[in-house]
């Protein structure tokens, strides 16, 4: 439960999540020990709060070790938060494993959780029984998995003789099998060639859109959340930087627009447009960059056009690109956003 009162689906609350490193100190010895500890703090995650509606799909994004999957491993009960907590459908995921595991499917990418030596399906046979399925939904669901991923050329294979992509595939039907209402994946199409990809991507959206199952997804591929999340929640250093639709990040975080200017003819000296910062790439070409919150599009468009030969220009507009750059730099994210562009004074 939230503040304000609303039930959601997974929530993260005010979550912090230490770990305790052994100190690497070459004087270190039985001695040294007695005064200090022989242990360092890392802090993963602090203080990070958010939550997911039942049915919605929501990216978290930031660089890495920002602490993405950490958060996931506190939300599937494999860490318990050093304070703060975490709730999967309502329950406490470390406390209660057994019945969060039947509301939940994990993918993480990196790792199978298959068994790696026998066929696909006998894996799948296995889990029917752990999590109690009957024989029908058993096989409409193979149905639909076989269909939509494409299993069926491998279903009889070992793990170990399947391409990622495949091992992958086979990964998210296992998650999915017993139906759970809330699914995490943790970079789930890392490495993954594109047809794989687009696979994976078709098959998410399809089981969000036919069950209203509630989606975490860690990723570094901006595909994935142009074409999946609802939402993102983007984090830093453990904390959250920011929360929006995509269309709120582009804004808040890649708030420039460049216009590209042809000239039909060369420009002796500087081209200056006010407020904005100029770079000419070449005699005849001219980039026109500026904050749109402070310049409107068309008073620069208006201004070269009255004082410079201009033959055509075309306007970029920002893409999801562009906050990642921002946000994999290393500068302070305080200064993402500056007030006045350098060079513009
Ligand atoms: N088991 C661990 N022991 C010590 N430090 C860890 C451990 N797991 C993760 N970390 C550290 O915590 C930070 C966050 O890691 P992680 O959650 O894996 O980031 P991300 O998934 O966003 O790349 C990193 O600095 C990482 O080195
Ligand atoms: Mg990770």
């Amino acid at each position: 439960m939230t503040a304000g009162g609303i039930l959601k689906t997974v929530e993260v609350s005010d979550l912090t999540k230490h770990f305790r490193i052994r100190r690497r100190d070459e004087r270190s010895g039985p001695v040294r020990n007695l005064f200090r500890p022989a242990w360092d703090i890392h802090v993963a995650v602090s203080g990070l709060s958010f939550g997911l509606a039942e049915g919605e799909i929501v990216g978290l994004l930031g660089s890495n070790g920002a602490g993405k999957s950490t958060t996931m491993k506190c939300l599937c009960g494999i860490l318990a938060p050093t304070s703060g907590f975490v709730r999967v459908a309502g329950l406490d995921p470390f406390r209660d494993r057994k019945r969060v595991a039947r509301e939940l499917g994990v993918v993480f990418g990196q790792k199978t959780t298959l068994w790696w030596d026998v066929p696909v399906i006998d894996t799948y046979r296995l889990l029917r029984h752990v999590y109690e399925v009957s024989a029908a939904d058993f096989d409409r669901m193979m149905d639909t998995v076989t269909e939509v991923l494409g299993l069926a050329e491998f279903l009889n294979t070992p793990v170990r003789q399947l391409s990622l992509g495949q091992r992958v595939r086979a990964d998210l039907a296992a998650a999915f099998l017993h139906r759970p209402r809330v699914l995490f994946l943790d970079e789930p199409t890392i490495g993954l060639d594109i047809a794989a990809k687009s696979r994976l991507r078709e098959f998410v959206k399809q089981i969000r859109d036919e069950t209203g199952v509630t989606i975490l997804l860690t990723t570094h591929d901006l595909q994935d959340i142009e074409l999946l999340s609802d939402r993102i929640v983007l984090i830093d250093r453990g904390g959250k930087l920011f929360e929006g639709t995509l269309a709120e990040t582009i804004a808040r975080f890649a708030p420039y627009t460049t216009v590209r200017l042809e000239l039909s003819q060369d420009v002796p000296g500087e081209i200056r447009v006010p407020g904005a910062v100029v770079e000419r790439d070449s005699e005849l070409s001219v980039r026109v960059r500026f904050r749109r919150d402070d310049l409107p599009i068309t008073e620069v468009t208006g201004y070269v056009m009255r004082h410079y030969p201009v033959r055509d220009f075309t306007v970029g507009e920002p893409q999801i690109e562009d906050i990642v750059r921002e946000i994999y730099d290393d500068t302070p994210k305080a200064a993402v956003v500056p007030k006045v562009l350098d060079g513009s004074r």
